[in-house]
């Protein structure tokens, strides 16, 4: 049984099928790679699994159960942490009051939640930053603080949508280093990245889809080398050149 299970999931918005009967599972331990063009539907499979949408058929299974119909702060709780593609801090607080905020997912006094939020700034090398506000951070930071704000509820999987966008390559390769670390302290991952450096990099197993469907799946190198995913990035970049 995987950590979580999509099953057949649908989500149409008015007549878009944006995701179209994709299937796919995460299982403890594992990173795994969500690709596909823009637009494809991969944040939209996101807002799915945490029920920021309303799925249209399907199911999504974490830790054996069906999640359908969940708030999305129930969904935290029970151990899916997720960053945002566009990162949403709270900007006018600092950067340890932002994560202390998510903490309180699992604690329920301000030492606690304060306590577990320096922890996990250290863990993600922003400790330094602590007291600066987060809307003065440069893009990196941004992205570290919206990896410690989901570290913070304290996830058994984690849903990181494009982390490493914008990225210089130092950062690029910090970056990497930080999801292993978080992958090496039993947190399973599925990632959304167009960067194939990283994605080919980290992952266990990539998932491929373009136009909301599956394309194609498995090790990386197989995914790499797929006609379907090759001919959807070329068709991408023509369309962009
Ligand atoms: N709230 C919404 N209402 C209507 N259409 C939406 C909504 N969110 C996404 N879409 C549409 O669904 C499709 C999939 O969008 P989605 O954001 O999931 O793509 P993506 O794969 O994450 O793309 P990107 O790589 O650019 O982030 C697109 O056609 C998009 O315009
Ligand atoms: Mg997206």
């Amino acid at each position: 049984m995987g950590l979580l299970e999509v099953k057949n999931l649908t989500k149409a918005f008015g007549g878009l099928l944006a995701v179209n009967d994709v299937s796919f599972h995460v299982e403890e331990g594992e990173i795994v790679g969500l690709i596909g063009p823009n637009g494809s539907g991969k944040t939209t499979t996101f807002n799915c699994i945490n029920q920021f949408f309303p799925v249209t058929s399907g199911d999504i299974l974490f830790k054996g159960k069906s999640i359908i119909g969940l708030k999305t702060h129930k969904i935290c709780h029970l151990g899916i942490g997720r960053t945002f593609q566009v990162v949403k801090p709270l900007a006018r607080m600092t950067v340890l009051e932002n994560v202390t905020a998510s903490a309180f997912c699992r604690v329920n006094t301000i030492k606690e939640a304060k306590d577990e939020a320096l922890r996990v700034l250290e863990f993600c090398n922003l400790a330094d930053q602590n007291d600066k506000l987060a809307k003065s951070l440069p893009i990196a930071g941004r992205k570290r603080l919206e990896i410690a704000r989901s570290l913070a509820t304290k996830p058994n999987l984690l849903l990181l949508d494009e982390v490493a966008a914008g990225l210089n390559p130092g950062e690029l390769d910090e970056a990497i280093d930080l999801i292993k670390k978080i992958r090496d302290n039993g947190i399973s991952i599925l990632i959304v990245e167009h960067i194939m450096k990283v994605i080919m990099t980290i992952s266990d197993r990539i998932h491929a889809i373009n136009f909301g469907q599956t394309i194609a799946e498995g090790i990386p190198q197989e995914v790499a080398n797929n006609q379907a995913v090759i001919e959807a990035y070329l068709g991408e970049q023509h369309a962009q050149g």
